[in-house]
This record gives C-alpha cells, structure tokens and sequence, in this order.
C-alpha cells in the first residue's frame, strides 16, 4: 500500500463510492514523483497488463521482451508448446537478456558472461561454475512472471500471488468476443503505427491518468470531437462500469460523415470501447473489421508513453481516410485537451472538481472515469 501520508490530505474528499456525489481526484496525484513512486510499487508491479500478440509467440522459441512501466519481463513459447513469462534480467550480475522480439531455438545466452537459461527458465549453463565452491544451479533460474491469453493477445503480471485475469476480467473478454464476432479472423496488423492512425504516440507531455480519463467519458465529444460526433450516433453511446473494466458502446451514424466515409458494406458498423484495469484499452472503430489494443504507460510523474497492437483481417491494409483522420484530426485534438488538462492539474488555482454523472448514465455522463478513479483510489489506499 502506498505511504498514506502522500496520497491522503485531511483537507480533500476521497473519491466516493456514489458515482453521482464523488469528487475527482486531487490535481496533485497527477505529478506528484512520490505518488508516481508508489503507484509503480502499488499498481504497476501487481497488475496484469498488455503484453503482445500471441501471433509474436506462435513458434518454440518465440520470444517478446516488453518494458513494462515498472519491470522489463519477457515471453517466451518452449519446446514443450508453454508460453511463460519472466523477469529480463540475468540472475548472474543482472545484464538484460533480451531485445526486441525473434526466436532463441532452445536457451536464452546473456550477452554479459553467457550463461544460458532454458525456456523453462532453469539454468543450463554458467561458464566455469564447476569450479566454484557451493555453486548450486538450481538457485539460479529465471524469475517468473505470470502469463494468460485471451482473444490473441498475451497479458503478464509481475506479481506471482495476483488473481488469475481470467478471474479478473474473464467476463469483458467474453463480451469483447460476443460483441466482434469475426475478432479470431484478424492477425496483427504489421504496417506502420503511423497508417493505423488509431495509435497514440511515444511521448507525451501529461500525466498517463488524464489519458485514461479522457479515454473513458463523452462529455467532451460534442465541444471537442465535432467529426466524431458525426461518425458515433452520439445518443447511442453508453458506458457500462464492471468489476475491473468497462466498456463503452455505441452505433455508426451515418456511412457519409464528417470523420471519414464508411463503406455501405461495412463489415463493422459500430464503435466500441473497453478499458481494463489499470492502464489498458481496446476497441474497434466503424469500418473494415479491426481490433486495437493498447497499454497507456507512465515513463514518469508528467510523462506518458504507449503500447499497442493493431488486428486487421490478414493483407488487408487500413483505408486511409481513416488513418488520416485518427491522425491529424481526433488524436491531435485528444493531445491538445490533455496537454492542457495537465497544466491544470498542476495549477495552483485548482484542486478536486466533480463528476457530471446523471442519474439515466447518459452518453455525456462520467461515470466511466468514475469507475476508473475509484479503482485508483482503492489501490492506493485513499478509498
Ligand atoms: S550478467 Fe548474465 S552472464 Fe553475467
Ligand atoms: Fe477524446
């Protein structure tokens, strides 16, 4: 639990349980670097989170490294079919193990002193061990993380005595895949993250909370989203708040909108959002059949990177008009409103403010960020 003297004040309201009386959460838990620091040790070293494709893992010897916001951990499929998952670090001296992705065939060689683990993570090999007293090779095998698939994506979680995601969140993945019924046709999409369009980008100038709160409301469509709110039939929209996730759901508008033109055949005639518990999203925008993953990572107090993996139906490629408005329309005006949210938040001039949450949880109503800083404050011990 976090140190209560940095993430509770006398002086502020909690974020209440009622959706429809609660305060937001203090300006000052979004740059804090104690509140950071505890949020790494409290949130992001105990909480399953986006790996990769499972497709990037098909093969023995497979592997993906990913840099976690607080442990750089790998996968890697073995010779007996068992993807797992581990700690990228070296149980020798510490040196990383692993870059990037590819294939090992049968062991894992540090590039420091080459001793080589098993993709079971057992120590095989430490050069001249043999001649050093006491030296037991059982005590030095990799350190596991926790690893679960679902829909063809991989998730991983640091902390060893964590609930099973399937426990967790095993309901938003049967809605995910009652709701994209073609979702197991798509692979992943290997074009540029610029031609997705729907991909956020590397660094950004805000705190990774007030992209997750702005990712979970449409109160700010209509004043911000004008094109949007011509591709969402808007009145449609609703946002449904479940254990560790939510989901926001809504029906195109019309195939000729001010967003980008929806083909009459259209395989997907919906937009549809979920956000997994702490930093996670996935969604499918109108248009060709696709799948958006994506993690929203802190890289410190007041900077915020991402994850993600885009799913298309196999050779096909994002039709531009739709790379090119999540682009240079909807992405820079996301980033313009965080930008400035976060100034705010560290504005002296400003303190809690209040959810517009009604009581019919309308399309504009917040119960979706509410949802999302309650499961915040509870983790951080100021619920
Ligand atoms: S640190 Fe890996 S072999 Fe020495
Ligand atoms: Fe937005």
């Amino acid at each position: 639990m976090a140190h209560a003297a940095t993430m509770k004040r006398s002086d502020e309201h909690v974020v209440d349980r009622d959706a429809e009386t609660a305060w937001t959460l203090p300006g000052r838990l979004y740059h804090d670097p104690a509140v950071y620091e505890a949020e790494m040790r409290t949130i992001f070293s105990a909480s399953w989170q986006y790996g990769c494709a499972a497709a990037d893992v098909a093969a023995p010897g497979d592997y993906v490294t990913i840099d976690l916001p607080a442990d750089a951990v790998f996968v890697v499929r073995g010779r007996d079919g068992v993807l797992r998952g581990f700690h990228n670090v070296c149980q020798h001296r510490a040196h990383r193990l692993l870059e990037g992705r590819g294939n090992v065939k049968a062991v894992v060689t540090c590039p420091y002193h080459a001793w080589a683990f098993g993709l079971d993570g057992a120590l095989r090999a430490a050069r001249n061990s043999e001649n050093v007293k006491g030296f037991d090779r059982t005590a030095f095998g990799l350190r596991p993380v926790q690893v679960e698939v679902h829909l063809g994506m991989v998730f991983v979680n640091p902390d060893l005595a964590a609930a099973s995601l399937e426990a967790m969140a095993g309901d938003m993945f049967a809605d995910i895949a009652a709701s994209l019924p073609w979702l197991d046709e798509l692979a992943p999409y290997r074009e540029t993250r610029q031609d997705v369009g729907f991909t956020f980008e590397d660094d950004m100038a805000f705190n990774w909370k007030v992209l997750i709160d702005n990712c979970l409301e449409c109160y700010h469509c209509a004043p911000a989203h004008p094109a949007f709110c011509d591709l969402i039939a808007m009145d449609s929209y609703r946002t449904t708040v479940h254990g560790l996730w939510s989901s926001a759901k809504s029906r195109l508008n019309r195939h000729d909108n001010a967003a980008y033109p929806v083909a009459a055949d259209a395989e997907q005639t919906r937009g549809d959002f979920w956000y997994l518990w702490p930093n996670m999203t996935f969604g499918t925008f109108p248009g060709q059949a696709n799948f958006l993953a994506f993690a929203v990572e802190p890289t410190g107090p007041e900077t915020t990177t991402t994850r993600s993996d885009y799913f298309m139906r196999p050779g096909e490629l994002v039709h531009p008009s739709r790379s090119n408005y999540g682009r240079d329309v909807l992405w820079p005006e996301d980033k313009a409103i965080c930008e400035a949210v976060h100034r705010g938040l560290k504005s002296r001039g400003y303190g809690q403010g209040r959810f517009i949450v009604d009581q019919g949880r309308s399309e504009i109503s917040e119960h979706g960020v509410h949802h999302f800083q309650r499961l915040y404050a509870e983790a951080m011990g100021i619920g």
